[in-house]
């Protein structure tokens, strides 16, 4: 359950610092998945500052892992990537990113855009692809908003995944010959892998990737107005799919093959948003 007494504390802190270091916000925010941080070298006049110097960030528990956000330019689109997330299989709570996304919110960003990396349901989008999430299951049931106070926590999720923004995603694929399809995304709590069954019932619920992330923070931001588009990049069929073993290194693998091209495509797609009016006003 998210003390908010204390992360406003951190959120106020966190602002302050974000103001005084780059300005006014940027309008997208981007969270980095597996396979994604390819896209940091694609941002422009790039500036990077670690989480821990924002305190209503989550914490790195492990070190070695890069926890920081950058913030630039991608063409006329200025942007702030997260690079690291906190999962719920990290601690069982699901409000690890609640202190990161509301500090952007009030910072004054307009859009967070997801991206993860998922194992396929589908054998039409084989590893490598990309997909668009349209819509998500929230199969463990859980949310961040647990506790929360007001009747803002009653969140509207019916359409979680803004329709003008993936619309412009839609738009950027087509103009790069890019086939993008767009698909529901299944949240499994993790860190094992799902079982083939699991997998098959995922399946007849209509998910067509599945994942360890995304689903709490697609809460948490619709709860504070952010506006929120995702981006799958298929690491490897689901369990069961594939005669092959699900291991990490597996999943970190595919994730380096195709990590170039999904990170071209999202510069592409963060360039573009320059010319929506909606998130320029
Ligand atoms: N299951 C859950 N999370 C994942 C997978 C998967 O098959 N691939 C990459 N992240």
């Amino acid at each position: 359950m998210i003390d908010n007494k204390t992360l406003d504390v951190k959120i106020a802190a966190s602002v302050a610092k974000l103001t005084e270091l780059f300005g006014n916000a940027p309008e997208v925010a981007v969270v980095l998945g597996s396979g994604w941080a390819g896209a940091v070298s694609l941002v422009e006049e790039a500036k990077h500052l670690p989480y821990t110097e924002l305190s209503a960030f989550p914490q790195p528990k492990v070190e070695g892992h890069v926890n920081e956000i950058v913030v630039g330019k991608i063409g006329a689109q200025r942007v702030v990537m997260l690079r690291g997330r906190a999962h719920t299989y990290e601690s069982v709570d699901c409000t690890g990113m609640a202190g990161a996304l509301r500090t952007l919110k009030r910072w004054g960003v307009k859009a967070l855009l997801q991206t993860n990396a998922s194992g396929s349901l589908r054998a039409h989008t084989p590893p490598g692809s990309l997909m668009l999430i349209a819509d998500h299951i929230n199969a463990p049931q859980r949310s961040p908003l647990v506790g929360e106070p007001g009747s803002e926590r009653f969140v509207d999720m019916s359409t979680a995944y803004d329709l003008e923004l993936r619309a412009h995603a839609k738009k950027i694929a087509q103009s790069r010959n890019m086939v993008l399809g767009e698909g529901t995304y299944c949240w499994a709590l993790g860190p094992q892998f799902e079982t083939p069954a699991e997998i098959r019932m995922f399946a007849a619920w209509g998910a067509d990737a599945v994942g360890m992330s995304t689903v709490p923070e697609t809460i948490l931001a619709r709860h504070c107005g952010l506006r929120v588009m995702g981006l799958a990049l298929m690491t490897n069929m689901a369990a069961g799919l594939s005669a092959e073993a699900l291991t990490h290194a597996l999943t970190l693998q595919q994730a380096q093959i195709s990590g170039e091209r999904a990170a071209a495509f999202l510069a592409a797609l963060v360039a573009g948003m320059a010319e929506l009016p909606s998130l320029q006003s």
